[in-house]
């Protein structure tokens, strides 16, 4: 069994999950599903990012301490992943013991290499990005990410050398074509090398938030150095080797085009200076937009996800996410965008197929499912649905991924229309027809199961199938063929019960 391991960003702690959040952990989890179904072991990973001066000022605002202010945050993300279905192997938290010993390691590490030294900066600090800017890089003096007000600090902190890996990264990136993904916003993160790097701050002594330097305890390490940690001491790092080497490096860093700089710089340079292979690959996502505007905690524009799975279910929400922007594009959310994507695509294509075949074979084949044709020219359909969904995950494109399994869907429901069984007697001719189609529909439950979980459990619960779909493999469940005629098909309530658009 091949290992596959996929992470997302670790959330701040200053409030609670919104869209935004559930956007990366959605895709994450999807792909996550689709390798434990391709019968890879699976590792996906989230958390939270609990220190810095972001954290401890929301803290200081709530009246509270910041380890207990993130006691009180950090549940709700559990809370809401578990809501959403979200199946991470691991949650981790950077107050996490495990989580000092990876960042005392990874420090210690680059500081004996010689790339960590004690300087003194001044410049522009926006605190909600816990970033520097150049003036620049500012946007009317405003953070260009949060449009808020920077603040002038000055400090002597250590400094990790980034200016020195300029070189060594742009070869890495160009021995490991697609890396990245997608390719446009892998040119935004080599421009932004290109441009030259600045050395950055690693230690604050400014505040007490944070996890002191393993050998200059006045500091406390830089919240950024400290969070990227995490993808390691999850897995490890600074614990236990034998289980690190097992899951590093890791196959997808999931991430916002926000974190780029972060991740694809900060990161891999600070790897390089420890000596630890690199990520296999970094998936970089758009952003969710709401009137136009980065949906963030700290604009206050963000959509609560739990709203939205009480109103139009789980599996309904998670498909939205998943098709309606194509991975790497901003999308902007509405609720008619919502609205409308379910109507057409889980209501009137999915729900309806399921229907009119429980309902057909309920009237004339007496309710039990009858086997497929070997010959089906449905059988084409679903080669080409099964391969082309597969090829979409593995580039990392879950809306095109779901265009795929659709068109089987939308295969299916054109040949029930084309030979309308509903009009014929009962017989060999409606028994041919309904086998296939049961049978497309065996296929596609296995198919959407990463995107829709539930869904999918459903679908082949109702006709007939036994045990847990998430159990099947692909390639081998994706054959033609395998539906057992002679299996229970159960009609029930639609899936997905039509909505109306407001008005
Ligand atoms: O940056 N649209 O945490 P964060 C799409 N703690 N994705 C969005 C989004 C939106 N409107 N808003 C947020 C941090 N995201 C650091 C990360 S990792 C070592 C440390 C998603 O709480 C997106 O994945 O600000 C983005 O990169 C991430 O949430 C930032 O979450
Ligand atoms: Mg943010």
């Amino acid at each position: 069994m091949a290992n596959f391991s996929l992470t997302t960003p670790i959330y701040y702690v200053n409030a609670k999950p919104h869209l935004g959040h559930a956007y990366t952990t959605i895709i994450g989890d999807a792909l996550a599903r689709w390798h434990r179904l391709m019968g890879d072991n699976v590792h996906f990973l989230t958390g939270t990012d609990e220190h810095g001066l972001k954290i401890q000022q929301a803290a200081d605002d709530a009246g509270l301490t910041p380890i207990e202010f993130a006691d009180t945050i950090a549940p709700q993300f559990k809370e809401a992943w578990a809501k959403l279905n979200i199946s991470n192997d691991d949650f981790i938290r950077t107050t996490e013991p495990r989580h000092y010993a990876g960042v005392a390691k990874l420090l210690q590490a680059c500081y004996d290499a010689g790339d960590i030294e004690l300087d003194v900066y001044s410049g522009k600090y926006c605190v909600a990005c816990e970033e520097y800017f150049t003036d620049e890089e500012l946007e009317d003096d405003l953070c260009p990410i949060h449009k808020r007000p920077v603040e002038y600090f000055e400090e002597e902190n250590y400094f990790f050398r980034l200016s020195r890996f300029q070189d060594r990264l742009l070869e890495w990136y160009a021995s490991h074509p697609g890396a990245m993904t997608p390719d446009f916003r892998a040119n935004e993160a080599l421009g932004l090398i290109r441009s030259g790097l600045r050395d950055f701050s690693v230690s604050r002594t400014s505040l007490t938030w944070g996890i002191p330097l393993p050998w200059d305890s006045k500091h406390v390490a830089y919240v950024w150095f400290d969070a990227l940690t995490n993808y390691m001491s999850a897995v490890g790092y600074g614990t236990d080797d034998e289980r690190f080497n097992e899951w590093w490096p890791v196959d997808y860093h999931l991430i916002g085009k926000d974190i780029v700089r972060h991740h694809c710089v900060y990161w891999p340079a600070m790897l390089m200076s420890a000596g630890i292979e690199l990520p296999k690959g970094w998936g970089i996502g758009g952003w969710l937009l709401s009137g136009g505007e980065k949906m963030s905690k700290t604009s206050g524009n963000v959509v609560n996800p739990l709203d939205l799975v009480d109103d139009i279910g789980v599996d309904g929400f998670r498909y939205y996410v998943l098709a309606e922007t194509s991975f790497g594009q901003d999308g902007d959310f509405t609720y008619e965008g919502l609205l409308t994507r379910y109507n057409s695509d889980l209501a009137n294509n999915l729900g309806n197929l399921l229907s009119r075949v429980a309902t057909v074979v309920d009237k004339k084949c007496g309710g039990i499912g009858p086997s497929p044709a070997a010959d089906s020219v449905l059988a084409t359909a679903a080669e080409s649905a099964w391969q082309d969904t597969a090829a979409a995950w593995h580039s990392l494109q879950p809306s095109k991924a779901l265009e795929a399994t659709w068109s089987l869907i939308r295969a299916t429901n054109a040949y029930l229309e084309n030979n309308e069984p509903w009009k014929s007697e009962p017989g060999e001719a409606v028994d041919r027809v309904m086998g296939d189609a049961l049978e497309a529909l065996r296929i596609v439950a296995v198919l959407i199961t990463p995107a829709i979980p539930q869904t999918a459990q459903a679908v082949w619960e109702r006709i007939g199938m036994p045990g847990q779909v998430s159990d099947q493999r692909i390639p081998a469940a994706a054959a033609w063929g395998q539906y057992p005629g002679g299996a229970t098909v159960t009609k029930g309530d639609p899936l997905f019960p039509r909505r109306q658009l407001p008005a």
